[in-house]
């Protein structure tokens, strides 16, 4: 098991109340895994410049997967994407119910800013963190992306409208992840700008890469429903298979030479989870 699904473990939410099902609902999503791409993004850079700060990253890596999970939950609820299936495991609203599911959300999105100010990093560090999660995560950020998604549905969008939406659902917080774990091994703020360019690049190709799982893999496979995005404005619909592919393959040729500007161990972690998550 990874040091970060350890201390994620030890970590979960743990609310006493006498609410029925509260406590658990706020641990289901968490429990149930998924990839945690982000967290290791950042915990990989912060181990690849110093080492020694891995463990007290681990909040704010915890904090950045809660806020992800928060995405999730929402974009599963009937009003956007209405899936009944998560990481393998039913969703919030179809287990409880929609308030809980709700709520679940904006919890875990406080929470993950109360996680990020309790890591054992400086008082700047952790501003920082939370400067770079709520930029890329909430309202120029990910939320949009979401907005848009949605109110985009059954609306033809161009190439270029369709990448805006698409780093703003998906490659800020992506790039957001690379960053935090830069600012907080210490890394100047030239090398900081670079691995946040190379994240928008990769956060774009992860997006290609899901919504190809969306078109051509299975239920059991994804973990949750596929061809679920026949109106979306989704890569494959837009390009089809093999041009999604494409531009998902000349995105992660473009992040190989940008990576190369970066330190060897940048690099290795990097090309790592490229070839675990994007091949
Ligand atoms: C799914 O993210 C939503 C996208 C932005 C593509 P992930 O594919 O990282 O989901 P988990 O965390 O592994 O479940
Ligand atoms: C959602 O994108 C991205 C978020 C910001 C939550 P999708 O709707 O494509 O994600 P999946 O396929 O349901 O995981
Ligand atoms: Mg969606
Ligand atoms: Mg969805
Ligand atoms: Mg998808």
């Amino acid at each position: 098991m990874s040091d970060f699904v350890k201390f994620l473990d030890k970590n979960l939410p743990n609310v006493v109340s006498f609410h029925p099902h509260y406590n658990n609902a706020l641990k289901d999503m968490l429990k149930a895994g998924g990839k945690h791409f982000r967290a290791n993004l950042l915990l990989g850079v912060v181990n690849a410049l110093k080492p020694e700060l891995t463990q007290s990253a681990m909040r704010v890596a915890l904090g950045l997967e809660m806020l992800h999970t928060y995405s999730l939950i929402h974009d599963d609820l009937p009003v956007m994407d209405n899936a009944p299936l998560r990481r393998g495991v039913s969703t919030l609203h179809v287990r409880y119910d929609e308030v809980t599911a709700v709520l679940v959300g904006d919890a875990l999105n406080t929470q993950a800013f109360y996680e990020i100010s309790q890591a054992d990093l400086s008082a700047d560090i952790r501003i920082k963190c939370v400067e770079i999660l709520s930029q890329n995560g909430g309202m120029s950020g990910m939320v949009l992306g979401q907005a848009l998604d949605c109110h985009f549905e059954n609306t033809l969008l161009g190439l270029d409208e369709l990448k805006f939406l698409h780093i703003h659902k998906t490659a800020k917080l992506i790039a957001a992840a690379l960053k935090m774990g830069a600012v907080i091994a210490g890394a100047d703020e030239k090398m900081c700008n670079e691995i946040y360019s190379i994240g928008i690049d990769l956060g774009l190709a992860f997006q290609i890469q899901d919504d190809i799982i969306d078109a051509t893999s299975d239920e059991s496979k994804a973990g949750k429903p596929v061809h679920n995005d026949s109106e979306k404005n989704s890569f494959t619909n837009l390009m089809g298979v093999d041009g999604a592919i494409k531009a998902k393959n000349e995105l992660i040729d473009k992040i190989l030479t940008a990576l190369e500007k970066l330190p060897n161990a940048i690099n290795d972690v990097v090309k790592a989870l490229i070839n675990k998550h994007l091949v």
